[in-house]
């Protein structure tokens, strides 16, 4: 092990390998559900050394957990507590390498921060769409790796939808270049869409091709007090039909989640939600003009409140109000995390099962679970809510999960099955979901991925106990 440090600190320089002092921002998961200890942190700096790192690594035969803002919401990126795995942070690897834009496309290395790569691409005059709470610290290589979601799903697609091209360090330590610009391409099977979502378990992204889209001329947010979800979802195909790919966000909140933001801060001044059981944040980007945007944004609010669809609303006068009501919807995680330890669940039913869905959990875990508070949100235009379970007022939360998780995420993950979901939307399968998956995914499935693990990496070292557990 001494031997292998040293080795890598003769390939990075010994700045860029970590081993003392405290290195809990790579060993501690965003949610503090684990803590675990590294044999080292290895920073490298380019895609050479990510692959001399890899194969100095699979030499040793000790495994790497890859790692990028290690904001994850599953304990994916972070090492076990046995001192022996390498943690592969990709933060050095982080230049944006190339605009392309007659072919609408920004090639980006894996390390760059989200939020970065939207302002390059905003410079350039282009939108890169992909959008979620924790931009200011993720990374492009983290939201490929999971296939992130986030806020503009509902027309821009998740991360895969705007992967155009990859270059992956392989598990023999090899680089594939498979950086293509090209949006057509039937030359076999599609390596890419293989790496991204496989949460470090197949390969190492080092950089990517994204899409780039043409800036809209106006955005406008407005925010909606809904009376149920069954109202929610005719408002969503209500929003589809007047706005078309206008309807660029479309967020459900319920009232208890909003509590928690107006409770832990207080100064964004939660509209609306004293009164309704839900909130609906709904975006109307427009490619004309703003006057052309709020000319369609009230006539659907209009009709909507004729069809008793929506009981209040507000529309955004500016910038920065709209900015404060997407704050509000991003806070929600944050406000969460200030209550407490808490059980999420990041499920997907088709959306016409939702209010259905809602209303038969919620009433099986109150059965269940005396005093349940639900934090219930999230992307509904894409059928996936965060339903997560938040202890008993007053209640001791490691003590609840320690008690109620297994019971919690039974009930909720067959409700999800029997409404024709999946139990993980956007957030991937990490270590908390392992154990569950093999008993919600479809064995023929769960066979091939398993082969196909054992063909990518045969030693099982990259991200071993993720995704699917060696067998
Ligand atoms: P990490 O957490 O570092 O890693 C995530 C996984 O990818 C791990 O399995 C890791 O091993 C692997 N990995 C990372 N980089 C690489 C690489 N280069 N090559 C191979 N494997 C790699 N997710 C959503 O989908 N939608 C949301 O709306 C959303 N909102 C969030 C809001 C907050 C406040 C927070 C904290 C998280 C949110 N997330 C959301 C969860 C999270 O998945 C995303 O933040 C992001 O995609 C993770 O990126 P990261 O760079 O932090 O990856
Ligand atoms: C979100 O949509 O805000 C995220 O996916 C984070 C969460 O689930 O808390
Ligand atoms: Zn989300």
């Amino acid at each position: 092990m001494t031997d292998l440090i040293a080795q890598l600190r003769q390939l990075l320089g010994a700045p860029h390998v970590l081993t003392d002092g405290d290195l809990s921002a790579y060993e501690q998961d965003w949610r503090k559900r684990s803590h675990g200890k590294a044999l080292c942190v290895a920073r490298p700096g380019s895609t050479a050394e990510v692959a001399a790192v890899v194969k100095a690594c699979v030499d040793a035969g000790v495994s790497i957990v890859p790692q990028g803002g290690n904001t994850g919401m599953v304990v994916g990126s972070t090492p076990d507590t046995s001192g022996t795995q390498v943690v592969l942070s990709l933060q050095r690897l982080n230049a944006v390498r190339a605009i392309d834009p007659g072919n609408s496309t920004v090639t980006v290395e894996a390390g760059c921060i989200l939020q970065q790569l939207q302002q390059a691409a905003e410079q350039a005059g282009f939108l890169f769409p992909l959008s979620l709470g924790a931009e200011g610290s993720c990374t492009i290589g983290g939201n490929l790796s999971t296939n992130a979601g986030g806020t503009q799903v509902v027309r821009y697609g998740n991360a895969r939808e705007l992967c155009l091209g990859l270059e992956v360090v392989t598990a023999d330590g090899d680089i594939w270049n498979g950086l293509s610009g090209l949006r057509k391409d039937n030359t076999g099977y599609d390596l890419r869409d293989l790496f991204v979502g496989s949460e470090g378990t197949l390969g190492i992204i080092t950089a990517a091709t994204m899409k780039l889209f043409p800036l809209p001329a106006a955005s406008l947010t407005a925010w909606a007090a809904v009376p149920s979800m069954e109202q929610a979802v005719a408002l969503l195909g209500l929003g589809h039909r007047y706005l078309g790919a206008g309807l660029t966000g479309f967020e459900v909140m319920n009232q208890f989640s909003l509590s928690l933001v107006d409770k832990h801060y207080p100064h964004l001044r939660v509209p609306l939600f004293r009164d309704t059981p839900w909130c609906v944040l709904l975006e109307n980007s427009d490619s004309e003009s703003e006057e052309h945007a709020r000319t369609r944004f009230e006539a659907l609010l209009e009709e909507a409140m004729e069809k008793g669809l929506v009981t209040d609303a507000v529309v955004a006068e500016s910038i920065s109000q709209a900015r404060n009501l997407w704050h509000i919807r991003e806070s929600i995680t944050l406000a969460q995390a200030e209550e407490g330890l808490n059980l999420k669940h990041d499920i997907s039913v088709p959306i016409s099962a939702i209010p259905a869905f809602v209303a038969e959990t919620d009433a099986l875990l109150a059965q269940h679970i005396p005093g349940v508070r639900m934090v219930d949100f999230g992307h509904l235009g894409d059928g996936n809510l965060h339903y997560n379970v938040q202890t008993p007022e007053g209640g001791d939360a490691a003590a609840f999960l320690r008690e109620y998780e297994p019971q919690v995420n039974k009930i909720v993950y067959d409700s999800v099955c029997r409404h024709g979901g999946s139990i993980s939307a956007e957030h991937g399968v990490g270590s908390l979901k392992v154990d569950s998956l093999p008993k919600y995914k479809d064995p023929v499935a769960l066979a091939l991925m398993s082969r196909i693990k054992h063909a990518l990496d045969p030693k099982g070292l990259l991200n071993p106990g993720r995704v699917i557990r060696a067998d």
